[in-house]
Order: structure tokens, then sequence, then C-alpha cells
């Protein structure tokens, strides 16, 4: 074997027998910048001229094929004269020679539209691919529309296009998308495979031939998806370029797929969902935190078999990691055992998980009434009662019961992370780990430093945050943290909204037209118009100045929401679960209108979507200002993972950008609330949420 040319990006080398080997090498994901298309296409190009090549095997180093097009790239417009992951494909496809794709690793996006360009495709052992464009908002645009359907049939690739999974190795070339799959180096087998087809069928261009058309229909597809403006729009672009596959010839299949890609790559839900995918990788990169190795955590224990510690319980068991259940209380116990078999269960059923697993799982799961079962347990997480002093009590005696190393963590809502690790003597081992109901679905987790949390609990609680598959943000101790801090906001403004005389039917309404998975009001129905109560009765400001006695009203009728059958709305139907408007609720909230002295006044759909939009980005702002959140994007994977703002807007300090953040101080300006000077000052500049650096002063 010798070296023949040398890029940065492509590596080549020639083996006997005129097999060329190109290697991409841009780690950390071998994505398709614009100079690695370059890279290619000269490699491309140069074997093309050399007589003695006569076939070229693509592969890619570090373990991976290529996770497709640097997304990086999409922001701007290219500059001119660069090459695209288009031009790549077209080089591959002009080349007389033959093209091998050895997908040592994942071959994703552009990476499979590579792939699909060459002849034939070898997988490895660990091969995964797939299109996830369709999470970015746009969908394969250098040719996997096109080719993908020739290959396996447009019904069946358009699924794989839509659903944006990716697909194991065996399950690919069941398909017909892999060849091969080597049982020794990918490499070798694909220089095998050239070998054999250079004697046999060296070309095999999926561009000359025909998309089976069995089970695709277009019409009824456009049907499945979310209208455009509801987060659908790369979806009916999909269908419509996977039906130019099966429509037209190859090259006007392109031209279209060209098109729209085109159009997609810089629309608004693009831009977001590629905003969300950055943030999500920002999310464990923690400015000025010094370096620190995590600690194993290889056994846990959460006290408290409640709603909480059980679904926290059901997450460790699913991530690998034995837990025990720390409860006094039988019944309790009786009652988290249930709820871990039916959990279970229903997996089993749902056909999430084999029989097998499920009893692997159910197996990580212990209970036990004293705790001093905590053993040696790495990591303790409380999630008792919502009272200090019942915490404080807990943790006292965790702090003297636990090893030295283990880390101790507090589930708590809203109360002061300092105040117990204090009590727990070990605060720089002390953290708050803030999940959301239920633990075990719901993917936010907020993990809380206190004053004195050491680098090395931070370290490993963002750690354990990945092992969780939990976007883990990162909070300072304050009230509310992020989360439910920027959401009492507008939950204090959908309040508002019914003191002035606006049913909570429609402000749902509107907050679901903008994509929110539910209202404001369904929202607390659903958490318990109890807890809101409790939370004012600790902390009067909580949902801002009171203005009526609205919430105590029905905190006193006992109208808690869902599980009464009445709160905002009444519930009825099939397990109560639908909610129907209320009059009586209408008349109430009118009753304590007018005993504020709160006139009624005609409000637009705009303005009730401004308030609750808004009063978040506000509070966004000032958790910025005060560092409790490390930057915009951490506050918008909050509220998309944990209060379900459509993914597909960027969360609301994106959103807040693309209205314009002068737009927007003014109109809170008009409501008479506080301004965030951060806003006022972004304001002023004509700046952005996205361009603020926070001059970070804590380590
Ligand atoms: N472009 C630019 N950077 C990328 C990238 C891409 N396509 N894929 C991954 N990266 C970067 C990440 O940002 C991260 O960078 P960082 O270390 O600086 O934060 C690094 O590679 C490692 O990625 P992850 O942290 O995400 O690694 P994981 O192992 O957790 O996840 C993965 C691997 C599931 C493959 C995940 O990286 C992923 O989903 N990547 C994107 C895949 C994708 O959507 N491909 C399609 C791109 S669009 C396209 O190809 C258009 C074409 O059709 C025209
Ligand atoms: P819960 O009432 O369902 O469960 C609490 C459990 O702790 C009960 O089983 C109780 O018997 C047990 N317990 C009480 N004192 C104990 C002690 N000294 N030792 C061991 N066990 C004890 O409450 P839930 O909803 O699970 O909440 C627990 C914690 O999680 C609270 O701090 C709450 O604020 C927080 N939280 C709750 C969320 C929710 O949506 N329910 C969301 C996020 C956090």
């Amino acid at each position: 074997m010798s070296a023949a040319n040398a890029s940065p990006l492509v590596t080549s080398a020639d083996r006997p027998g005129g097999i060329r080997v190109l290697t991409i090498d841009n780690p950390p994901a071998n994505a398709i910048s614009l100079a690695l298309a370059a890279a290619i296409i000269a490699a491309v190009e140069a074997a093309d001229t050399d007589p003695a090549v006569r076939a070229v095997v693509i592969t890619g180093a570090g373990g991976k094929f290529s996770f497709g097009a640097d997304i990086k790239d999409f922001a701007n417009e290219p500059p001119p004269g660069s090459k695209s992951v288009q031009d790549v494909m077209a080089a591959v496809e002009r080349s007389g020679k033959t093209y091998v794709a050895a997908i040592d690793g994942d071959a994703l996006g552009g990476g499979l539209e590579l792939a699909l360009a060459c002849d034939y495709r070898i997988g490895g052992a660990k091969t995964n691919v797939g299109f996830p464009e369709i999470k970015l908002g746009i969908f394969p645009g250098a040719g996997g529309t096109q080719r993908l359907p020739r290959l396996i049939g447009a019904a069946d690739a358009l699924t794989l296009m839509l659903k944006g999974d990716t697909i194991p190795a065996a399950d690919a070339q069941r398909r017909g998308i892999l060849d091969e799959i080597a049982t020794g180096g990918v490499v070798d087998a694909a220089a095998a495979r050239a070998e054999r087809a250079l004697a046999d069928a060296p070309k095999r261009r999926l561009s000359e031939r025909h998309a089976e058309t069995a089970g695709f229909d277009a019409a009824a597809a456009h049907k499945t998806v979310p209208a455009e403006a509801k987060g659908g729009l790369a979806a009916h672009r999909l269908i419509d370029a996977v039906a130019g596959s099966v429509e037209l010839d190859f090259a006007d299949g392109l031209a279209l797929e060209r098109r729209l890609f085109d159009e997609l790559v810089r629309s608004a839900p693009a831009a977001a969902l590629q905003h969300v995918f950055f943030a999500e990788r920002q999310l464990g990169k923690i400015p000025k935190l010094p370096p620190s190795d995590a600690l194993a955590v290889e056994a846990a224990a959460v006290i408290g078999a409640g709603t909480m510690g059980t679904g926290i319980a059901l997450a460790f068991a699913a991530a690998g990691i034995p837990v025990v259940l720390i409860e006094p209380f039988a019944e309790q116990i009786t009652r988290s055992k249930a709820l871990v078999a039916s959990t279970f269960a229903g997996q089993v059923k749902r056909g999430t998980l084999s029989t097998e697993q499920a009893a692997r799982y159910a197996a990580a799961i212990t209970w036990d009434a004293e705790l001093r079962a905590v053993g040696d347990a790495d990591l303790v997480i409380e999630a008792v009662f919502e009272s200090m002093d019942v915490k404080k009590d807990v943790f006292g005696k965790l702090g003297r019961i636990c090893k030295p190393q283990a880390i101790l963590a507090s589930n708590t809502s809203t109360l002061d992370i300092d105040e117990m690790a204090a009590a727990s003597g070990r605060p720089e081992a002390f953290i708050g780990l803030h999940f959301f109901a239920p633990a075990n679905i719901m993917k936010l987790l907020e993990i809380v430093r206190g004053a004195k949390t050491s680098a090395q609990t931070l370290t490993t609680a963002v750690k354990l945050g990945k092992t969780l598959r939990k976007f883990a943000v990162v909070s300072a101790n304050a009230f509310g943290f992020i989360g439910n801090r920027m959401f009492f906001d507008y939950v204090r403004e959908a309040l508002y909204l019914l003191e002035d005389g606006v049913a909570p039917e429609r402000v749902d309404r509107v907050a679901k037209g903008f994509g929110f998975a539910m209202g404001p009001f369904a929202t607390i129905d659903l958490s318990g118009i109890d807890v809101f109560w409790h939370i004012r009765e600790g902390r009067p400001d909580a949902l801002g100045p009171k203005r009526t006695n609205i919430i105590d009203r029905l905190y006193e009728a006992k109208r808690f929401g869902q599980k009464t059958g009445a709160g905002f709305y009444k519930y009825d139907g099939v397990n109560k679960r639908e909610a129907l408007p209320d009059p009586a609720l209408i008349a109430l909230a009118a009753e304590e209108a007018a005993k504020a002295g709160i006139a009624p006044r005609d409000v637009t759909d705009t303005e009730i979507l401004e308030r609750l939009t808004y009063a978040l980005v506000n509070a966004g702002a000032e958790l910025l200002e005060k560092e409790i959140a490390l930057r915009p994007g951490d506050e918008d994977i909050a509220f998309i993972y944990g209060y379900g703002f459509p993914r597909y807007r960027g969360g609301p300090m994106w959103y807040a950008d693309e209205i314009g953040v002068g737009t927007i101080a003014a109109r809170i300006t008009e409501f008479g609330w506080p301004l965030s000077p951060l806003l006022a000052r972004i304001a002023a500049g004509a700046g952005t949420l996205a361009g603020y650096q926070a001059e970070l002063t804590h380590a």
C-alpha cells in the first residue's frame, strides 16, 4: 500500500490492483463542510484522471463514516465559488470509476447520501444509517430523496426519512441499503467487493433505476403530518421531493429536490431546530468550570418512594444503575412497587421493551424502609415531601450515614439548595437534581449548583444527565431555578388574562395554536391548583403580585384540577380527562375580578400570545442577568423539554430574537411590567439574545 496525495481532510492510499482508498478525516463528526466537500471532489477528480485507479473505496476515519453535511454551514450563504455537499455527489456520479462505500460506524444524512452515490455499500457490525435531517427542519438534500426510493422503494424510503430514525446494520441490509456487513475490517471487505465488481458489474448507479411505487401515496402522506405552520413544513416538502422520485427522471428529480431544499434550509423552523441541536450540545459545557474527573455512579439510592422518587428510580434502572428506594410507609412502598410493575408491563405491551429487559430493569430496583439501606451508594437523591424541615432532617442523617465520597442531591422544586447542603455537613458534595414528572419520561433535568458545590460534583451530575439520557440544564440556586421561575411568570399572565375576562379555553387555544403541547390552564389543572396554592403560601409573590382570590377560592372548593374532576375546567368523558369549559368558573373569576376592581377588557389573540410568551422572555432575561442561567439556549432547552414549548420555534429566547428584542421590550413597557434591564440594554443596542455573552463571575 502506498500513500498517494495527502490532504488534511481526505487522505488517499493506493492498494494493489488499482484500488484507491479515500479516508474522510474531519473530526469530530466527519461532517461534510464546504472545505471537506472541496477536498473530496479534488480526490474524486484525481482518481478519475489517474489511469492506474480502477476503483475507489470511500471510508471515514475515527470509527465513523460521516454524520452528514456540516450543520454550521446552513446558517450562512456559502461564499461564491465554494463547493457544496451536492457537488460532492455530482462528482461521484460523474466519475467513470467504481465506488464502494466502506461504512465503519455511522453514515447519517449527507454521509448516507455519499454512500448512496457509490455503486456498493459495505457496513460494519456497529454501523447505523439514517436520514435525521427532518429533525433539523430540512430533508436529505444531496440526492437522498431521489436515490433512496430507487433503492428500497418510495414508500419505505419516505417512512425512513419522515421519522428521521437511524437503523442498525442488520436492518439496513435487510432493506437493501447495505450490500454486505463485513465480519472483519470494513475497508478490506469493501476492497474485496470492488475487485469482484470490477470483474462482474463495475457500475451500479442508483440514478439509472426506477423507484418502486407500491404503497406510496403522496396525497395520503400529506394528511399524516402536522400542518406547515405547526412544525410540518419540512415533512410536506419531503413528501413532494419523494413524489418527484417516482414522477420525474433522475435529473429533474434532483433539480426539484434542490429547489425545495434551498427553500427549507434557511426557513425559520430550520434555523430554530438547528439552534436547538447546538444548544443541546452546549449544555454540558460549563464556562470557567475547572477540569475534574466525574465520580463513577455505580449504585444509587432515592429517599421517598412517592411520585417523583419512583419515577427517578425507573430512570436509573433504565440506564443500568441499581437503585434502592427508601420509604418508611408500607403503603407507599406497595404503591411504588405497583407503579414500577405497571410501567414495565406497559412498555412490554407496547413493544418498547423486551420481557428480558423488563425483568433486568425491575431487578435493578429494590425497596427498604430504613435510611441505612443507602449502603455504599455513590449518589443519594432525596425526593421526600417539599418541607425544609423534613429535608434537613433527612440530609443531616444522610451526611452521617453515607460513605464520605458519596454525592447527596435534592429533587426539590422550590427550596434553597444551600440550606440543605449546610444541613448535610458536606456542601461541596451537594447538588440539586430537579427531575420533572414523570421523571422516567420527561427529558429535562435541572442541575442546581449550590454556592459550595465542587467542580467534581457538578461534573459528575452533568455526566449522570447524559447517562440517564436527559437534557441537563445547569442552574444556579434561586427560587424556581430556571424552568419554574419562567413558568411562574407565564402562569401569572394566564391568571391576569382570566381576571381581565378572557376564558381559560381561549387562552389555551391561543397557546396551542402557537404550538405549545398544552395551554397554561390545562397544565395547571394537570399539576394541581393545590400545588400552586401551596407555592403561593410559601412565597406570596411567586406568581406575581396577587390581584384576586381566584386560586384561593378554587383551593377552598377543592377544585384542584383533573384529579378532583374540576379546576379551571370541568372534567368529563372517559377517564374524566376531557376538559370542558365551565360557566361556574367564569362566573367565579368575574366575581373576584369585580371585587378587585378589575374591569373586563377586550383582549385580542395577539395580545394573549404576547403576554404569555413575553413573560417568558422577560423572566429568562432576568435569569441571565443574575447568572442563574448560563445561556439563552439553556433556557430554550428547559422550556422545550420541560414545558412543551414548540421545538420548531427554537424556545422562548430564540423566538424573542425572531420577533426582535426591541419590539418585545416596547410591548413589555406598554404592558407596564418591570422590564428586564438586560432586555432594555439589548433593545437599546439593537442587539440579540443570541449575541449576548454573559461575563460570568462565578467559577
Ligand atoms: N454537522 C456539524 N457538527 C456535527 C454534526 C454535523 N452533521 N454531527 C455532529 N456534529 C458535532 C456535534 O456538534 C459535536 O460537536 P462538539 O463536540 O463541538 O459539541 C460533535 O460532532 C459530536 O456530536 P455529539 O455530541 O452529538 O455526539 P453523540 O455521539 O452524542 O451523537 C449523533 C452522535 C447522534 C450522530 C449526533 O451528533 C447527531 O445527531 N448529529 C447530526 C446528524 C445529522 O442530523 N445529520 C444530518 C446533517 S444535515 C445533512 O446532512 C444535509 C444533507 O442532506 C444535505
Ligand atoms: P410524594 O408525596 O408523592 O412523595 C413523597 C414521598 O416521600 C412519600 O412517599 C413519603 O412517604 C416519603 N417521605 C416523606 N418523608 C420521608 C422521610 N423522612 N424519609 C423517607 N421518605 C419520606 O411527593 P412527590 O410529588 O414525589 O415530590 C417529592 C419531591 O419532589 C418534593 O420535594 C417535590 O417538590 C419534588 N418535585 C415534585 C414534582 C412533581 O411534579 N410532583 C416535580 C419535581 C420535583
